[in-house]
């Protein structure tokens, strides 16, 4: 058992450590400006002190630094976002929780967990293989940084994650367009590393693998209609397409910051060019791709898949849905600080923030609006 002093010397380097690992142009020890490396290190050895101090006895006696540590300790992590060691250790966290959770054990026994780097893609993350107790087979999941997180290309931190995107992940799950989505927090304690989970889809086949026959005209409506209606940007051709039955596919978006319903709502669906955002381009191999699909779909089809799409999928009922797993369920996965989009007013609250209850109105308000016109302005 360390003696007293000598846990308030480890105290002492921990704080030091975090001071240097926190300053925004790498860090700084006793006045010299250290490099981005030397920075990076600090931060793990302050995560190393940090375990043994709450090993200790220590920190339950000084109960005032438990606070203190709350405070320094997220910025001081924030320079291992980009580790792909630390996104490793977070996702066996959250695998082994998921297996303590049905064996009842802390210590998963019994479970098979195997990462590898991801295949596509550009954000930070993880291929992970995972058997979990109880289950006869490996699967598959998709273990990445949320869209403001880390990219494996530009080695950047990143800013905190959208809560909107957490709920949209959890939205398209629940009408089926979206793989089964869950979501993990960093062990750093960095509130700006956030992990979104998808099951993987080996049925899932992306947009520019797609001719028709086997593309259907209501997979390329329905997401130019979801990509309205929730606001979604980069539904790109390999981040959206049709599972295994036909039907469609999203598994990667982000949610657009200026989230309003346009005056036009009905007139921008039934335009007649691809929109821009859907970034869906001409093909040339004479073959039909989404792109010529959905130029030659003329107002009337469209306007039938979306009337078929709005009540198959019941989006406002479904968004409330969403909300409540968030609220009930993973409120304990939220980072208190989330880019001024947080799920919670207060760390511990569980009201949901006026910007997601905005977003989520907003999402309602259009639901409703083109719901009603594609009803009243027939021919
Ligand atoms: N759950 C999933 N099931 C099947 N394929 C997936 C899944 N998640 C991602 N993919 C495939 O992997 C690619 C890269 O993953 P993605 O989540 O889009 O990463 P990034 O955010 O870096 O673009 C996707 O474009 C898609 O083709
Ligand atoms: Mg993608």
């Amino acid at each position: 058992m360390l003696q007293e002093h000598a846990l308030l010397r480890l105290w002492t380097e921990y704080k030091a450590n975090v001071a240097a690992a926190s300053s925004e142009k790498g860090g700084i020890i006793t006045g010299t400006i250290i490099g981005r490396e030397e920075q990076k290190r600090c931060a793990r050895t302050a995560l190393e002190l940090l375990t043994k101090l709450e090993n200790s006895k220590f920190l339950s006696v000084y109960s005032d630094y438990s606070s203190w540590i709350r405070n320094h300790q997220p910025k001081a992590s924030m320079c291992l976002n980009d580790d792909l060691e630390y996104v490793k250790q977070a996702a066996r966290r959250h695998f082994e929780f998921l297996h303590a959770k049905r064996t009842g054990a802390i210590q998963g026994v019994n479970w098979e967990f195997e990462v590898e780097p991801k295949q596509q893609g550009t954000r930070l993350g993880l291929t992970c293989r995972v058997k979990l107790h109880g289950e006869r087979e490996v699967t598959k999941y998709n273990f990445k940084s949320h869209h403001h997180g880390s990219h494996s290309v530009s080695g950047k931190p990143g800013s905190g994650p959208d809560v909107r995107e957490v709920l949209v992940y959890k939205l398209l799950e629940l009408i089926g367009a979206g793989p089964e989505a869950d979501f993990a927090l960093p062990v750093t304690r960095s509130d700006t590393a956030y992990y979104i989970v998808t099951k993987w889809r080996e049925d899932f086949i992306r947009l520019d693998d797609l001719t028709t026959p086997t593309l259907q005209t209501a997979t390329v409506v329905e997401i130019h209609l979801l990509q309205l209606l929730l606001h979604l940007y980069d539904l790109k051709e390999d981040n959206v397409g049709q599972w295994g039955d036909g039907k469609t596919a999203v598994v990667d978006f982000f949610v657009n910051d200026n989230a309003y319903v346009p005056d036009n709502i009905l007139e921008k669906f039934i335009a007649k060019n691809c929109p821009r955002v859907l970034a869906w381009v001409a093909r040339d191999d004479g073959k039909e791709g989404a792109y010529e699909l959905f130029e030659r779909t003329p107002p009337e089809p469209r306007k039938n898949i979306a009337k078929s799409a709005l009540e198959r999928w019941n989006l406002c009922a479904k968004l409330d849905e969403a909300l409540e797993y968030l609220k009930s369920v993973k409120l304990d996965t939220i980072p208190t600080k989330t880019r001024q989009k947080e799920l919670c007013t207060s760390g511990l609250d569980s009201t949901p923030s006026s910007e997601l209850m905005s977003y989520v109105s907003e999402v309602k308000k259009g639901v409703k609006k083109l719901s009603e016109e594609l009803r009243t302005r027939e021919p």
